[in-house]
């Protein structure tokens, strides 16, 4: 299960930052503290809030307790998420009271999904900015009084193509290739919270990862709410694919999210025949019914889906395929739910991401209601996470005795002197570290034994 919570506290690289303003003393430096949750495509803003904040003269505070401006980066995805967020806000009011002085931020999708809503259950906050607004933060927290500041306009232009977003240190880079997404998906309240699509110019983004390779980057990561919708000028996503590969130093390259409706023949022959593009795909189904699919807006059949995993593993006989996918959204009949099933099944899926349907305002799902109880969704959302146990399990133990190449990220979490990388299928591996290997080479390791979600692995 993928539940927003916090996923990351950007910390800068306070020394560095330091030599660069030697002469600046600690009070023309306010301290910022920057939470973020949601999916991937935060933690790349919460990277360009950070790039922002730190032109403007900030440096970072690793306690929400230590800053002089605490921002939330939020997500609106489903009503967990906001609830989480309004939860910490409970506990930042805390801080509010104790110290006036403090100014503390609402950034992101939840922003702009429920400004007034917040403003009534978070009065203390000073500054409300949808995605769109980062660029304006600095003058926004600088003005920020006895009214909060609020900017949710959205900009059919940003990019901020020429901020270069704070990159955390690691072998693994995430970069935006476009913003936005057109598809209105009956559930979704992307489309609302974030705008229209927008893809960044080429050379942008091959002038910032060349920048990555150069700082020790081995994989980048290509992000965009329908990555695979990228269009700028001529170029479509496999052309993008096929340029990032030519950037020397880079040797991995991954997705994510494409929309099946987008996986053109141009994307899937750039995978089949461009060697760093690795084997793995992020491809959401959300429901096995076509009823459903139709009533989701998705703009596909179960067959059409099909035809396409068909296809891809025609083409990328390595391919790993994952999925999301929604429990319970409205009008989902026992039967619509044993045909997701049947999908999971008849697919495959190395893993998948499941939720509960949680209506969103302002979605076109919003008015047709919410047919399945909560228990119900939660029967269904606990079946689903069973079969997809067994699935994962039974195609990661068909790798036990196989070699994989894996790009060494660090020590593992668990366990003295373990390291760990990803396969190229997006596979966790684990084996025992030996002298000499270092995250950022890549090693060939033989699988041992596996579990639905790691591969326990030596060195080949
Ligand atoms: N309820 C539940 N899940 C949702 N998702 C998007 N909107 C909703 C919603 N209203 C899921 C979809 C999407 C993933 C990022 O979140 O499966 O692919
Ligand atoms: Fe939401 Fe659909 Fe756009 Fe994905 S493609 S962000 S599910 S509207």
């Amino acid at each position: 299960m993928r539940e927003p919570r916090c996923i990351g506290v950007l910390a800068w690289p306070k020394i560095s930052f330091r030599l660069m303003n030697d002469r600046a003393t600690d009070a023309a430096h306010p301290r910022v503290y920057l939470e973020t949750y949601g999916c991937q495509m935060n933690i790349a803003d919460s990277q360009t809030v950070s790039a922002v904040l730190r032109r403007a003269g900030y440096v970072s505070a690793d306690r929400a307790e230590d800053a002089d401006v605490i921002l939330l980066n939020t997500c609106a995805i489903r009503e967990h998420a906001e609830e989480r967020v309004l939860g910490r806000l409970g506990e930042l009011s805390r801080i509010k009271h104790a110290r006036p002085e403090v100014k503390i931020g609402l950034l992101g999708c939840m922003a702009q999904h429920n400004r007034a809503a917040i403003m009534e259950k978070a009065a203390f906050l000073d500054v409300v900015a949808g995605p769109d607004s980062y660029r304006r933060l600095p003058e926004m927290i600088g003005r920020a009084g006895d009214d909060a500041l609020i900017d949710v306009r959205l900009d059919r232009a940003e990019t901020y193509a020429d901020i270069t977003p704070d990159y955390g240190g690691g072998v693994r880079a995430y970069v935006t290739a476009m913003r936005g997404c057109d598809k209105f998906c009956a559930f979704c309240v992307v489309p609302y919270v974030r705008g229209r699509e927008r893809s960044i110019a080429p050379a942008e983004l091959m002038r910032e990862i060349g920048e990555l390779a150069g700082r020790g980057v081995k994989e980048v990561v290509l992000l965009g709410q329908t990555v695979n919708a990228y269009r700028f000028g001529d170029a479509d996503f496999g052309a993008l694919l096929k340029m990032v590969a030519s950037i020397g130093g880079i040797e991995r390259i991954r997705f994510t999210s494409p929309h099946p409706g987008d996986m053109s023949d141009s994307v899937i022959e750039a995978m089949a025949t461009e060697p760093k593009v690795q084997p793995y795909l992020h491809l959401p189904i959300q429901s096995g019914s076509d009823r459903i699919l139709a009533a989701m807006e998705r703009g596909y059949t179960v067959a059409d889906y099909l035809d396409l995993v068909v296809r891809l593993r025609a083409a990328i006989p390595a391919i790993a395929l994952s999925t999301d996918i929604i429990a319970g959204f409205h009008g989902e009949e026992d039967s619509d739910f044993e045909a997701t099933m049947e999908v999971m099944r008849a697919v495959g899926y190395d893993s998948a991401f499941m939720f509960k349907y949680s209506v969103r305002e302002h979605t076109r799902a919003f008015r047709l209601g919410d047919s399945v109880s909560r228990e119900e969704k939660g029967r269904r959302l606990s079946a689903l996470i069973a079969l997809q146990e067994e699935i994962s399990l039974a195609r990661n133990r068909a790798t036990v005795g196989r070699e994989f190449p894996v790009l060494v990220e660090g020590q593992a979490r668990r366990g003295e002197g373990m390291m760990a990388g990803k396969t190229p299928q997006f596979k966790t591996a684990i084996f025992a570290g030996v002298e000499g290997v270092a995250a950022g080479d890549t090693v060939n390791v033989r699988v041992d034994s596996a579990s639905s979600h790691s591969l326990m692995c030596s060195i080949a």
